[in-house]
């Protein structure tokens, strides 16, 4: 059966409270946490890292699905594998030896993920599709949660989905930015696994039902 996941991000939640979202995500029907690292360089804005990663994980459960949106990503392998990344996503753009890259992070027993930014054609990808585990599309630049969906990503998705399939590859899918329940089931539709929603859940009176809301969208 295809997966069809959801992870909320981290990055819309009260960073005062960061144990009380790890309880809910831990409740909810919530498949991932997606972590967003930032560095101020590969984005403009700085958010959490290692230290905060670390303290959560004994909180949870369910897999740790790390964004790194961070130049020379590969310095940090090994302490993100320590602090409990279960995947671990360097984005194409950051990484002038992505393949190393992709095979450095299976070394260390983690999945091995890859972002594009929304200029970055999904063709890029074309020579490196048996070393990577999940494709972050960016539906959104990166750097802040709660910007609008980019709709050419629909486009992107469909595209990467052939591609996939024709080279018989179980890489998974994942949709960042600017999902929600509006355009949930679309994306699924057009061959996502995995979608990515911050402001989607952490924005609204009851996050727990937000992710439901979106797992209902599953059917038909
Ligand atoms: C943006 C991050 C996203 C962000 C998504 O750079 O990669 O994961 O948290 O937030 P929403 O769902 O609010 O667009
Ligand atoms: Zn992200």
């Amino acid at each position: 059966m295809t997966p069809r996941l959801i992870a909320p991000s981290l990055l819309s939640a009260d960073f005062a409270r960061l144990h009380e979202a790890c309880a809910l995500i831990e409740s909810s029907a919530a498949d991932w946490y997606h972590l967003d690292v930032m560095d101020g360089v590969f984005v403009p804005n700085l958010s959490f890292g290692l230290p905060v990663i670390e303290a959560m994980k004994p909180l949870s459960t369910k897999p740790f699905d790390v964004h790194l949106m961070i130049v020379q990503p590969e310095r940090y392998f090994e302490a993100f594998q320590k602090a409990g990344a279960d995947v671990l996503t360097v984005h194409l753009e950051a990484s002038t030896h992505l393949h190393r890259s992709l095979q450095g992070i299976r070394e260390l027993g983690m999945k091995a993920g890859v972002a594009l930014n929304p200029h970055t054609p999904v063709e890029a990808l074309s020579e490196v599709l048996d070393a990577v585990d999940v494709v972050c599309l960016m539906s959104v630049n990166p750097g802040f949660g709660g910007q609008g969906f980019i709709p050419r990503t629909f486009d992107k998705l469909r595209t990467l989905r052939r591609m996939l399939d024709e080279a018989q590859s179980p890489a998974l899918i994942e949709i960042d930015g600017g999902v929600g329940p509006h355009n949930a089931k679309a994306l699924f539709e057009a061959g996502a696994n995995v979608l990515v929603a911050g402001n989607a859940v952490f924005k609204t009176p009851h996050p727990e039902k937000s992710i439901e809301a979106i797992k209902l969208l599953y059917g038909g």
